[in-house]
């Protein structure tokens, strides 16, 4: 089959298996690549178990994989074969060098650059997919621009918004689509070239079209505000803890205001997930910078009070726990950083099991989607760990039940069951605020919730 566009995506992740599978999907005429250098991740593209866990995703993979659809090894190649190449490699936290523990390491991107120049032979459109510090498609073009025959490259700035876990939902309905581009002539043509991919689905309403700086400026503060909504929920529920205010329905009656809206104002153990700390850790770095130390400083503890949460449940569990833990037997319902998802980095539960274990908790970890990344996060640390797919099993003999993740699957469990099986007192520390926790007091629980009054059947 002649197919009219050739797509290739460099990094098979999280990102840049599912939206490429997005855009195949709705556009069957256009072939899409996917190439990553980590021979294993492609060979799970095309195994029957996705190296990624998405609701939807399985089904779509399935059906045009093969078809329009292609995840390769052979990088080289399929530069030198597509016209249109999306970045979307990894841009993890700097542990070395100048800016560590707070810059974006760019080391894969740049590399990224360097082969495309190396194999391209003809011109090209490169697309930055991945969350890049505002300026970083400068360094693209003066790479690209580096090469000595007439080729010529044109760099957009194209951030992704989906979220894991609705990562099929978000690309198929989102709410924008941002596309940055220099405002010349060739810039503009190859920002339409772009725009006509994703016109195939999203209503041009929804494709925004700016700057490249402010594009790659806009994906950082868009995750920076997000996060801060978690952040500033999850301040005000310590203050809840205090005043004997339920942080739900505070945060109900803040929400409605249409100012403010409701959405991403749940109180948590804090936000996990490889970009939100990432991300502003960058965005601070910059501020820093460009000499905006007060900027700097504000966007800096969103990220502390996000530390701050984790630290006071932990406390909160010695404390109620009557300040020991040592040879009490603690399960863990949730370890990935999210619902709907398999993913663990920057979990919560990683912290959380690490204190609890330092405190010589016994611990057993049930996660539907993440126990195989838990048992990687958690290997090499002291302590007795037991990983158990069955949450009833996982909850037999312990004295104390924490729900890290939002699974639906954990409303709906036997509590009455649970109980019978647990040591007592028994101990329910919700810390994401799904259960029915009035319901859980009544079986006998002492029920510890988020940013709200707890429910003990001790004396006080
Ligand atoms: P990931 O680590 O899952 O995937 C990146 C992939 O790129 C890896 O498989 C790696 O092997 C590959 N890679 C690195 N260098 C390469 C090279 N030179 N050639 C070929 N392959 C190479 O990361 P991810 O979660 O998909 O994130 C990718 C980017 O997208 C990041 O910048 C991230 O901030 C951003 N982002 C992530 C999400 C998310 O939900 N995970 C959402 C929006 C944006
Ligand atoms: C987030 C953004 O939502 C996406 O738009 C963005 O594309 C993505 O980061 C990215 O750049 O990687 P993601 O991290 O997958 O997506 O998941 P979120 O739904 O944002 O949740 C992040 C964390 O915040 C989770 O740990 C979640 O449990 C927590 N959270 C979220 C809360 O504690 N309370 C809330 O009200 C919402």
């Amino acid at each position: 089959m002649k197919f009219k566009k050739k797509i290739l995506c460099i990094g098979a992740g999280y990102v840049g298996g599912p939206t490429m599978a997005m855009i195949a999907y709705k556009c069957p005429d256009y072939r899409i690549t996917v190439v990553d250098t980590n021979p294993d991740r492609i060979d799970s593209w095309n195994s029957a178990e996705l190296p990624v866990y998405e609701p939807g995703l399985d089904q779509i993979v399935k059906k045009i994989r093969g078809k329009n659809l292609f995840f390769r090894k052979d990088v080289e190649d399929q530069i030198k074969e597509n016209d249109i190449i999306f970045v979307s490699v990894n841009t993890p936290t700097k542990t070395y060098g100048a800016g560590a523990d707070m810059a974006a390491d760019l080391q894969f991107v740049e590399k990224t650059a360097r082969q495309i120049l190396k194999y391209s032979r003809s011109s090209k459109i490169v697309i930055e997919k991945s969350t890049l510090p505002v300026k970083t498609a400068l360094a693209m073009e003066r790479i690209l621009a580096s090469g000595k025959g007439k080729i010529t490259f044109e760099v957009l700035s194209n951030p992704e918004f989906m979220a894991e876990g609705t990562a099929m939902s978000d690309l198929e309905n989102p709410d924008r689509v941002l596309i940055g581009s220099r405002e010349t002539p060739s810039g503009l043509k190859a920002r339409s070239e772009l725009i006509d991919i994703y016109a195939r689905w999203v209503s041009s309403e929804k494709i925004i079209t700016s700057n490249i700086w402010s594009s790659e400026l806009s994906k950082l503060v868009a995750n920076a505000f997000l996060a801060q909504r978690v952040s500033s929920i999850n301040s005000i529920s310590a203050l809840c803890e205090k005043t004997d205010a339920d942080i739900s329905e505070v945060a109900k009656a803040v929400g409605m205001d249409s100012r403010v809206g409701s959405k991403f104002l749940k109180a948590s153990i804090g936000f996990g997930g490889s970009c939100f700390k990432k991300d502003i850790l960058n965005l601070v770095y910059l501020c820093r910078y460009y000499g905006l130390k007060e900027v700097a400083f504000y966007w800096e503890n969103v990220i502390k009070i996000n530390e701050y949460q984790q630290e006071r449940f932990i406390a909160n569990i010695l404390n109620n726990m009557f300040g020991t833990l040592a040879g009490k037997k603690i399960c863990i319902l949730g370890f990935a950083f999210k619902a709907d998802t398999g993913d663990t980095r920057e979990s919560p539960a990683i912290y959380i099991a690490q204190k609890l274990l330092a405190e010589h908790a016994e611990l057993t970890i049930s996660d539907p989607k993440a126990l195989k990344n838990a048992a990687v996060d958690l290997a090499g640390i002291k302590g007795n760990i037991k990983y158990i797919d069955d949450p009833y099993k996982a909850a037999a003999g312990c004295h104390a039940l924490l729900i890290l993740t939002d699974w639906d699957l954990y409303k709906r469990l036997d509590f009455e069951k649970i109980y019978r099986s647990m040591v007592k007192p028994a101990f329910l520390f919700d810390g994401r605020n799904i259960l029915d926790h009035k319901k859980c007091f009544k079986i006998g629980f002492n029920v510890y919730p988020i940013g709200k009054p707890a429910l003990s059947h001790f004396k006080q």
